[in-house]
């Protein structure tokens, strides 16, 4: 029995270093170590039938055997997985399958497309101005002189003397007045700047949407009546318009104005919400008209500043702004 244990362990290593994967080693260790029906098990069953004094020593024998046999093996298994190419050991098909990478619109833009949709059916253009601009365009010409507290309640960055980033989208107003005679129907979103704190109702950098209408005969009626046009096509036809006074240097006179959104709850119910702010806007002071060479005493306008990440918000529930601004895509990924 001694001489078959040799003879099995030779047969047995010379296998193991011919097999070339892990399925034939597999089916060799069932051959010779398994429990049930493996050649060395045989041996080791078949010591009942020795003499009492040769059954340790070949019950040791068949042990060692044994253990020598399932150390080679594993060495060897150890061999063909790191022989296999790179390609395929790094296979894994019980790994679920990657997602197609789709990049989609910005949830601000989204607001910023679908309130330019509204105006642009109304007749408006699209506009747009440079977010580096000068005081003269970003303060003065929209009759806000620079020790004007209004001033300071839009403080922005200064790259040189004179020249900051635009602390909203208003001097489009004045570039466009500029380089067109009236009537003006514009709208010009971009992104503007402030020193502000980075809060969940604040970021220093963030979207407007800025709308000015300019021609003969336009009054306040006009002004009401299109932002409460747009309000119903965009929240839904229950939607209430206010017009809370305000002050801007470059309206007279100013509003802020307020929605009060019809929502359906779960359960079927409708119901109203609070009334939210949604932007400022007013008449275009004379004075604005006068800087930019417009007559004054023939033209009247109305205009408006909005912001379209608030508006965001208020659409898909978020309730802090900076998750807009963080380009974080598990966050953004979700407005597709
Ligand atoms: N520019 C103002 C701001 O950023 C918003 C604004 C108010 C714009 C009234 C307007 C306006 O065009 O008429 O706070």
């Amino acid at each position: 029995m001694i001489d078959e244990l040799r003879r099995l362990r030779e047969e047995a290593l010379d296998a193991f270093a011919k097999a070339r994967d892990a399925g034939e080693l597999e089916r060799l260790r069932v051959r010779y170590l398994g429990r049930k029906d493996g050649l060395v098990s045989g041996v080791l069953r078949r010591l009942g039938s020795l003499s009492p004094q040769e059954r340790p020593s070949v019950g040791a024998a068949a042990n060692r055997a044994k253990k020598l046999l399932a150390e080679a093996l594993q060495d060897r298994l150890g061999e063909v997985t790191a022989a296999r190419p790179e390609t395929e050991r790094a296979l894994d098909l019980t790994l679920p399958p990657r997602r197609k990478w789709r990049g989609s619109i910005h949830p601000v833009s989204q607001v910023i497309d679908d309130i330019w949709r509204i105006f642009e059916s109304l007749g408006f253009a699209r506009a747009r101005g440079p977010e580096v601009d000068t005081e003269w365009y970003n303060f003065v010409a929209l009759n806000t002189p620079l020790d004007h507290p209004a001033a300071d309640e839009q403080d922005t960055l200064y790259l040189a003397p004179g020249l900051l980033l635009r602390s909203h989208t208003s001097p489009v107003q004045i570039r466009t007045m500029e380089r067109y005679p009236p009537p003006i129907r514009i709208m010009a979103p971009g992104m503007v700047y402030r020193r502000d704190t980075y809060d969940a109702t604040h970021t220093p950098a963030f979207a407007q949407i800025e709308g000015l209408v300019v021609d003969e005969g336009v009054t306040f009626v006009d002004f009401k009546a299109t932002l409460a046009e747009f309000a119903r096509r965009f929240w839904g036809p229950g939607t209430q318009v206010r017009f809370r006074p305000s002050f801007f240097p470059f309206t007279e006179p100013s509003a802020e104005v307020d929605v009060k959104r019809v929502i359906v709850r779960e359960d079927g119910r409708e119901e109203e919400t609070d009334w939210i702010e949604i932007m400022g806007a007013g008449m275009v002071d004379p004075a604005v008209l006068d800087n930019v060479g417009y007559d004054s005493e023939r033209y009247t306008g109305w205009a408006f500043g909005m912001g379209p990440a608030r508006v965001a918000m208020l659409r898909h529930g978020v309730r802090d702004l900076r998750l807009f601004y963080e380009n974080d895509m598990r966050f953004l990924g979700q407005f597709t």
